[in-house]
């Protein structure tokens, strides 16, 4: 298991909205994928939708295991949550003489079930977010393009240095507007300064605000929006980087989770939505009632191996995959809406 700590000292800046959003792609790529909030805000639930009857709370104060608070989210998508009662556990917890280890401890039976675990941070050093930062190597910092979050991102690496752990492998510029000079000036910079692990940006999208909103990913609110391809785009960057692999085994079908199966507390007019777009009561892709694609095996050639290509849809992506080889390529299915 991967784990990445999405993290920002900053706050406001798109670590949740990437957490969710880049979860849910690697996720529609077949990979099994763990989100984990140590934010106090909760912010990770309420944005898929799900009210976990346990979260992480439990797993650091009460010794539960971490598998017994989890929740799945979506297929392949699962989430340890967090809510208000994290602040009252950070006193707690500091009283005892490991407590930086405490996440790292709690996620390590769980190495062998997830390809990935995102840790979604909240804006600033606590307790929670220095366990996040102990749990791995890897910190991607979602920034605005704004003079005061650029020095923001500075000040977050002496911090890194200063505890020791983690270092800054991706950084994502957010809510980019392409049409202020002074954002591209500052993406410019960004790059001169941090070079090639400074992404695409996310370009500033309403989409991508209303999501949350309705406990949608934005694959699943609106797949065919500027934002869903600007995170498909950064989803497969970070996979590349990774060098993360979809087990396609996972994209086909699903094992009944031995865990709590969330339930989105949606209105149930959108619960039926995402069923319908997405996935069938087994976890195999459906085509969605807007464009309705033959799934199967296709007569096209995989361009490393040839054999024939099998073909799925899942959240408004066409996926064409390759059960010989594993290549794999996904587009949107009714293309960009710009
Ligand atoms: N690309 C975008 N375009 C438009 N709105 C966005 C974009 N990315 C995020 N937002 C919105 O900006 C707000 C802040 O985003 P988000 O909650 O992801 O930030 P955060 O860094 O997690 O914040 P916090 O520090 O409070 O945890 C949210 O309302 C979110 O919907
Ligand atoms: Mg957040």
């Amino acid at each position: 298991m991967r784990t990445v700590a999405i993290t920002n000292l900053k706050g406001g800046v798109g670590k949740t909205t990437t957490t969710v959003n880049l979860g849910a792609g690697l996720s529609l790529k077949g990979l099994r994928v763990l989100l984990v909030d140590v934010d106090a805000q909760g912010n990770l639930a309420t944005a898929l939708g799900v009210r976990p009857k346990r979260t992480l709370y439990e797993v650091l104060v009460d010794g539960k295991a971490a598998d017994q608070c989890i929740v799945e989210a979506r297929p392949n998508l699962d989430l340890l949550a967090a809510d208000d009662t994290l602040m009252s556990a950070q006193p707690l917890i500091t009283q005892r003489p490991d407590w930086a280890h405490l996440l790292t401890r709690a996620l390590k039976p769980l190495s062998s079930r997830y390809d990935v675990a995102l840790i979604d941070c909240s804006a600033s050093l606590s307790v929670m977010n220095i366990n996040a930062l102990m749990a791995t190597r890897d910190v991607l910092t979602p920034t605005v393009v704004e003079p005061l979050a650029l020095r923001g991102i500075e000040l977050l690496e002496r911090q890194l240095q200063r505890i020791g752990s983690g270092s800054i492998r991706c950084i994502v510029p957010t809510m980019f507007d392409g049409r202020q000079r002074q954002a591209n000036d500052l993406l410019a910079s960004l790059r001169g300064q941090y070079g090639r692990i400074v992404t695409e940006p996310i370009r500033v999208n309403v989409r991508l605000s209303e999501a949350p909103a309705v406990g949608r990913t934005i694959y699943e609110h609106d797949p065919r929006s500027r934002g869903a391809l600007d995170y498909a785009q950064l989803v497969e960057h970070v996979a590349t980087m990774f060098d993360l692999r979809p087990s396609l085994s996972a994209v086909m079908t699903t094992t009944p989770a031995p865990r709590e199966r969330a339930r989105y507390d949606l209105p149930s007019s959108q619960a039926t939505a995402y069923t319908d777009r997405g996935f069938s009561q087994n976890g195999a892709a459906q085509g969605s009632p807007e464009a309705p694609l033959f799934q199967g095996t296709t007569h096209e050639p995989c361009p490393s191996c040839k054999q024939p290509l099998e073909q799925t849809v899942l959240a408004g992506y066409r996926i064409r995959y390759c059960n010989h080889c594993h290549y794999k390529r996904q587009e949107l299915v009714q293309g960009v809406r710009r």
